[in-house]
């Protein structure tokens, strides 16, 4: 009654200000082991802002509908064993939900987590921690956290130095291709990462809010050399999702790229 009395008098925070502040979330993201039948429940929880642009003008402090399906695509069967034990970067790590995930639950190898903001990289930390997991040392499941801008040239002599892991095998981002004015530095910096190791797998999730500007990041890989497949992991409709939830008013894709030929994928459309 005291709780209750004591809300009921303080006054309501106005929707501009409530949505800039944080508050925990969790996602979880339920499924079935493979080769059991044994269910599991992977959440991971986080601290993050509602607002879609935060006060200090970044988009990474809340967790965005192209990484929860591609966090959905690494949960499920055929793409969890597309991962792991294998070394992952992560660009535009935002709140670092899947960078969690896959540290967590999914049997990563290693994981930088990594974005242009370091104001956001510190939040990656908070959240690491949250979920009990160690950050920037060397021991495994730990998530190596990293301020990378695109477009900054990606020195394969001092990599391992850097981010405390070898050349990665995947390169993720999520929501990181709603900027026409960003991407020929983002596709810089994927090149980077393909000379860094030549039959590495880049998958990018896209909300597409805009046809022309994802358009334009097709185009640029495709002037790069890249070979481009949309995967076939459509995002479930909203009435039917079971976890995570999330907005599907715009089409939501996962794109795999890799270098010329690239890696064969059976799920490709
Ligand atoms: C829409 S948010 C997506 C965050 C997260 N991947 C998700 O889906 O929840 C885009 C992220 O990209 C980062 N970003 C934008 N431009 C960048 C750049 N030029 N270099 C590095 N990171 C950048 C932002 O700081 C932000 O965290």
């Amino acid at each position: 009654m005291s709780a209750m009395s004591s809300l009921l008098s303080s006054s309501v925070p106005c929707e501009a200000d409530s949505a800039q502040q944080k508050a925990y979330v969790t996602y979880s993201f339920p499924g079935r082991s493979t080769g059991d039948s044994t269910c599991h429940d992977w959440s991971v929880t986080l601290l993050e802002a509602r607002a879609v642009i935060s006060s200090c003008g970044t988009t990474g402090l809340r967790t965005w509908e192209a990484a929860l399906l591609l966090g959905s695509y690494f949960a499920a069967s055929s793409g969890r064993s597309s991962i792991r034990g294998k070394r992952m970067f992560e660009l535009g790590a935002g709140t670092g939900m899947l960078s969690i995930l896959c540290a967590k639950h999914l049997g990563i190898d290693g994981i930088v987590a990594t974005d242009g903001d370091e104001a956001v990289v510190d939040t990656i930390k908070t959240n690491c921690f949250l979920n009990g997991l160690d950050v920037d040392d060397a021991s495994r499941g730990a998530v190596r956290t990293a301020a990378l801008k695109w477009g900054r040239p990606i020195d394969a002599t001092t990599f391992q130095e850097d981010y405390g892991m070898g050349a990665p095998d995947i390169v993720v981002g999520a929501d990181v291709t709603y900027d026409k004015s960003v991407i020929p530095r983002l596709v810089a910096t994927l090149s980077g990462f393909f000379e860094l190791n030549a039959t590495l797998q880049v998958l990018i999730s896209a909300t597409i809010r805009n046809e022309q500007t994802f358009e334009a990041f097709l185009g640029a890989c495709g002037r790069n050399g890249f070979t481009i497949a949309q995967v076939d992991f459509p995002a479930v409709p909203e009435d039917q999702q079971k976890g995570p939830f999330y907005r599907t008013t715009s089409p939501i894709q996962i794109w795999r790229i890799t270098k010329g030929s690239g890696a064969k994928d059976s799920s490709a459309v």
